[in-house]
C-alpha cells in the first residue's frame, strides 16, 4: 500500500519509505499542501503540519470568514481572486466574463498502477503493483464542473506525477484560460533554482540562481519545448552537491508552450506551478467536454543531484519509453548528414555504406534531400518520395542495396513541414499555419503545416507509411526545423483560436501513435534543429532524441552534462563527427570524440573515405568497445563526477545496478603547464568492499580506494617525462572501465 487516507481529517499520504507527499482538504473544501520530501511515519494526524493560516494586518478574508486567509497558506491547486494574490494554477473566464470559481473537494478514488492520459504522453505501468493512483474530486456547483487532480506515487521511485483534469457538466460554455498541470507551495525559499536554457547548437546548459522574493521562471511560447529552455527546473539547497543533498524537481511531459515557475512571497514560502503557458491558451469547454492536462514529475532527493538523476532515469527507462527498443541494444549508426549534406547520389552513399559496414556499423541513416527535388533547403518538404535525380530507381531500391549489406535502414523525415516550393504547397497552400490576411514568416525557408487539423495528419501519415513499407525501414530521424510563427488555424472557430498550440501537438503526437502502432518494429529518434525538443513528451513515442547539432565533443561534454540531469543516457543521441568540427572548427582528437559520444546513443556523421587507415582502425575498436559495453551504458545508474561548467576538467561514470562494473569518462580542455603530480579521479557509486580490475591493466583496488582515494590518472606530459607521459596537450580524454573480482 502507497496512499494513506485519514477519512475524518481528510488527509493524504503518499509514501513507498523514500518519500512522503501530503495534502489534507482545508476547511474551506480546497486542497492544503503538508509536505513533500524525504519519507516520515505514518501517523494517525498530520494537523501538526498545517501552518498558521490567520490572517494578517491587510489580507483579505476567504468568501468573508474573518479568520481565514488563503494568502497565508499552502496550497495544492491555487486560484485567485478569493484572498490569494499568488499566481494561481487555475483561471476560468465565464459566460458573465467573471472568473472567480470555487471548487470543493466532494470525494477521492485510490487505483492500482496509473491510468493513462488519452491522446498525451505519460509515464505508465506494467505491472499494476509498480504504483498507486490517488485522484481528488472536487466540484464547483455554481459553475457544474469537476475538477480532478490526479497523483501517482511508484513504488521504487522518488517520484510523484501529478496532472489535472477537468469537465463541464453545465449547460453553458467556460473557458480555461489557464490550467496548470502542478502547483505545490513549499514552505521555505532557501533554494538555487537550477534550469537547462541555451540556444542552438550549445542546449541544455546549466544555469542557476538563487531564489529570490518575486517570480522567477523559464518558459517556451515557439510551439515546441525549445532550444532556449528545456521544460525542467530543480530547487536545490545551497549546500546540495551531486551527490549529497537536497533536491525538489520538476520535468513537464509535454513538447509544446510550457512554463514553470517558482514564486516567492512575502512569507518566504515558494510557490511552484508548471503546465502550458497560459500566454495564447485558452480553451473552450461546451456542455460534458472535458480537456486533459499533460503531466508534470516531480523527484525528490535527499542524494544531491545524481540522486535526482537516478530516479528520472529510471523512471524514464521503465515507465515512460515504450515498444520494442526500449530494453533492445540500439544499433550503431552513421548518418551522411556532415558527411554531404545535400550533395550526395546514390553511388557515393552506397561506397559511405560499405565502408561502414566494414568499420562495425550497423544502422544507416539517409539524412535531408533523398526525396523530391531536395538539393537545399529552398525546397520539397511534404513531397515524401524519392528524389530520383538522386535515386533513379528510386529510394526503394536504394534501401534494398543498404539491407543486402546487412545493413539496417533509416530515413530522415521532416513531417510537420512543407516548402513553398514543392507539390504539397502546391496542392494545398491552405494547408499551413498562417493569418488571414498578414503576410507569412518564414524559418529555415520553409512553413508549418497545421497539425491541428486531422486531415493533414492523416495524408502525411499516408505518404510516410508508404515510404516505410516500400523500404522495410528500420529507423526514423524525425526532424524539425522551424517555431511556429502567425499561429491560427483555418478550421478552428474564432474563439477557439486560442487552442491552436496544444492541438498542434496533440497532432504530432498523433502522428506520432500512429506510426508507431503501424509500425513496431522502427527505431525513431526525435530531433528538432538539434535539440530543440528535447524533452519527455516525446521520449514516450521516440526513445532517442538527437542532443544537438553541435557535435565537437568539447561543446558536447556540456551539452550531454546538463541534458543528463533528468534525460536517461539512452535516450541522448551523440555522434562522433569530422575533425576540425563543423560547428565550431575546432580541432580534436578521434579518441575524445568518441569517448564523450560512448555516453549516449552512439554513432558516427563522417565521411569513412576522408578517415587514414589508422582512424579506420581506431573506430573499429571503438565500436567493438561500445557494443560491448552497451548493456551497462544504456542500464547502469549514471554519476556526474566533475562539471564542465566549473573548471576545466570533467567527469562522469556508470555503474552497474548490481556494482559489479563500472564505466568512467574523463576530460580535461587545456593541458596545464607543469602539472599536479598526483592526479587521481575519485569515483562514487561503487561496493566499498568489492575488488575491482582496471581493464587493460592488472591494476585492482577496493571500491573504497577509488572513491576515497580516487582512480590514478595515467601521467600528464611535462616535458621531462615525455617517454612515460600518456596524456599531452588540449583535449585530453580518458575512459576506464573496472570489472569486480572475486
Ligand atoms: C537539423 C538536424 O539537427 C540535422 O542533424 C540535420 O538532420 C538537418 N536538420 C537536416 O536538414
Amino acid at each position: 500500500m502507497l496512499i494513506f487516507v485519514d477519512e475524518e481529517k481528510k488527509q493524504f499520504h503518499l509514501t513507498n519509505g523514500k518519500i512522503s507527499y501530503l495534502f489534507y482538504v482545508m476547511r474551506n473544501g480546497h486542497l492544503g499542501s503538508l509536505y513533500f520530501g524525504k519519507a516520515i511515519d505514518i501517523h494517525s494526524d498530520f494537523s501538526q503540519l498545517q501552518n498558521d493560516h490567520s490572517p494578517t494586518t491587510y489580507t483579505s478574508y476567504f468568501f468573508g470568514d474573518r479568520s481565514y486567509s488563503l494568502e497565508t497558506l499552502r496550497q495544492e491547486y491555487p486560484i485567485f481572486g478569493t484572498s490569494d494574490y499568488r499566481e494561481p494554477a487555475l483561471s476560468i473566464r465565464q459566460l458573465d466574463g467573471s472568473h472567480i470559481t470555487n471548487f470543493i473537494y466532494k470525494y477521492y478514488s485510490i487505483t492500482k498502477g496509473k491510468p493513462l492520459l488519452h491522446g498525451l504522453p505519460a509515464t505508465y505501468t506494467e505491472n499494476e503493483e509498480d504504483a498507486e493512483t490517488i485522484q481528488i474530486v472536487l466540484e464547483d456547483s455554481l459553475l457544474n464542473a469537476e475538477l480532478v487532480l490526479c497523483y501517482t506515487i511508484f513504488k521504487d521511485l522518488s517520484a510523484i506525477t501529478r496532472s489535472a483534469y477537468i469537465c463541464n457538466q453545465g449547460s453553458q460554455p467556460f473557458y480555461l484560460e489557464r490550467f496548470m498541470s502542478a502547483a505545490i507551495d513549499l514552505p521555505d525559499h532557501d533554494f538555487i533554482m537550477l534550469q537547462l536554457s541555451g540556444a542552438w547548437a550549445r542546449e541544455r546548459h546549466i544555469k542557476e540562481r538563487p531564489l529570490e522574493m518575486g517570480t522567477q521562471s523559464i518558459s517556451s511560447i515557439r510551439g515546441s519545448s525549445s532550444h532556449q529552455h528545456n521544460p525542467f527546473i530543480a530547487l536545490r539547497r545551497k549546500e546540495t552537491t551531486e551527490c549529497h543533498g537536497e533536491v525538489y524537481s520538476f520535468n513537464f511531459v509535454y513538447s509544446s508552450n510550457f512554463i514553470a515557475q517558482a514564486e516567492v512571497d512575502q512569507f518566504d514560502t515558494t510557490r511552484i506551478t508548471i503546465g502550458i503557458h497560459p500566454f495564447r491558451f485558452t480553451w473552450k469547454l461546451s456542455e460534458n467536454e472535458h480537456f486533459q492536462s499533460p503531466e508534470v514529475v516531480m523527484v525528490y532527493s535527499e542524494e544531491g543531484l545524481n540522486g535526482m538523476s537516478q530516479t528520472y532515469h529510471d523512471l524514464y527507462r521503465n515507465h515512460l519509453i515504450r515498444g520494442k527498443w526500449k530494453n533492445a541494444d540500439r544499433p550503431v549508426l552513421i548518418n551522411n548528414w556532415e558527411a554531404t549534406y545535400f550533395n550526395f547520389d546514390e553511388k557515393t552513399l552506397i561506397e559511405i555504406a560499405k565502408e561502414a559496414k566494414d568499420l562495425g556499423i550497423e544502422l544507416f541513416v539517409l539524412d535531408d534531400g533523398w526525396f523530391g527535388k531536395r538539393n537545399n533547403a529552398l525546397t520539397s518538404l511534404g513531397d515524401w518520395y524519392s528524389n530520383t535525380d538522386k535515386f533513379p530507381y528510386g529510394i526503394n531500391h536504394f534501401a534494398n542495396q543498404i539491407h543486402e549489406l546487412g545493413l539496417k535502414f533509416g530515413l530522415w523525415f521532416e513531417p510537420e513541414m512543407v516548402s513553398p516550393i514543392s507539390n504539397l504547397f502546391k496542392e494545398h497552400p491552405d494547408w499551413i499555419i498562417s493569418t488571414p490576411n498578414r503576410p507569412v514568416s518564414l524559418g529555415r525557408n520553409q512553413l508549418v503545416l497545421d497539425f491541428s487539423r486531422e486531415e493533414i495528419v492523416v495524408e502525411i501519415y499516408n505518404r510516410m507509411a508508404k515510404i516505410i513499407k516500400n523500404t522495410n525501414l528500420d529507423y526514423i530521424k524525425w526532424d524539425m526545423n522551424r517555431y511556429i510563427t502567425e499561429a491560427y488555424s483555418n478550421e478552428l472557430a474564432n474563439d477557439q483560436q486560442d487552442e491552436f498550440y496544444h492541438r498542434y501537438i496533440l497532432g504530432v503526437y498523433d502522428l506520432y501513435e500512429r506510426l508507431i502502432q503501424q509500425f513496431p518494429n522502427v527505431l525513431f529518434e526525435s530531433c528538432a534543429g538539434g535539440g530543440g525538443r528535447f524533452d519527455p513528451g516525446l521520449l514516450y513515442f521516440a526513445p532517442q532524441a538527437w542532443a544537438s547539432d553541435n557535435t565537437d565533443p568539447i561543446e558536447r561534454i556540456k551539452i550531454q552534462y546538463g541534458t543528463s540531469l533528468p534525460y536517461p543516457i539512452s535516450s541522448i543521441g551523440s555522434h562522433v563527427s569530422a575533425s576540425p568540427n563543423h560547428q565550431t572548427r575546432r580541432s580534436t582528437p578521434l579518441s575524445i570524440r568518441a569517448n564523450v559520444a560512448f555516453f549516449g546513443t552512439f554513432g558516427y556523421e563522417l565521411n569513412p573515405f576522408k578517415l587514414n587507415e589508422e582512424e579506420k582502425l581506431e573506430i573499429k575498436s571503438q565500436i567493438q568497445f561500445y557494443k560491448k559495453h552497451q548493456s551497462l551504458i544504456r542500464n547502469g545508474d549514471f554519476y556526474r563526477l566533475l562539471n564542465p561548467f566549473k573548471g576545466n576538467e570533467a567527469a562522469w561514470m556508470i555503474v552497474s545496478k548490481d556494482k559489479s562494473e563500472s564505466i568512467i569518462g574523463w576530460y580535461k580542455v587545456l593541458a596545464t603547464p607543469n602539472p599536479k603530480k598526483f592526479q587521481t579521479l575519485k569515483l562514487t557509486g561503487l561496493d566499498p568492499h568489492r575488488k575491482y580490475l582496471q581493464s587493460g591493466s592488472n591494476h585492482t583496488f577496493f571500491g573504497n580506494e577509488l572513491m576515497f582515494n580516487g582512480i590514478p590518472l595515467p601521467p600528464e606530459y611535462n616535458g621531462p617525462n615525455k617517454k612515460i607521459a600518456k596524456r599531452a596537450g588540449d583535449f585530453q580524454s580518458q575512459i576506464f572501465y573496472l570489472v569486480s573480482i572475486k
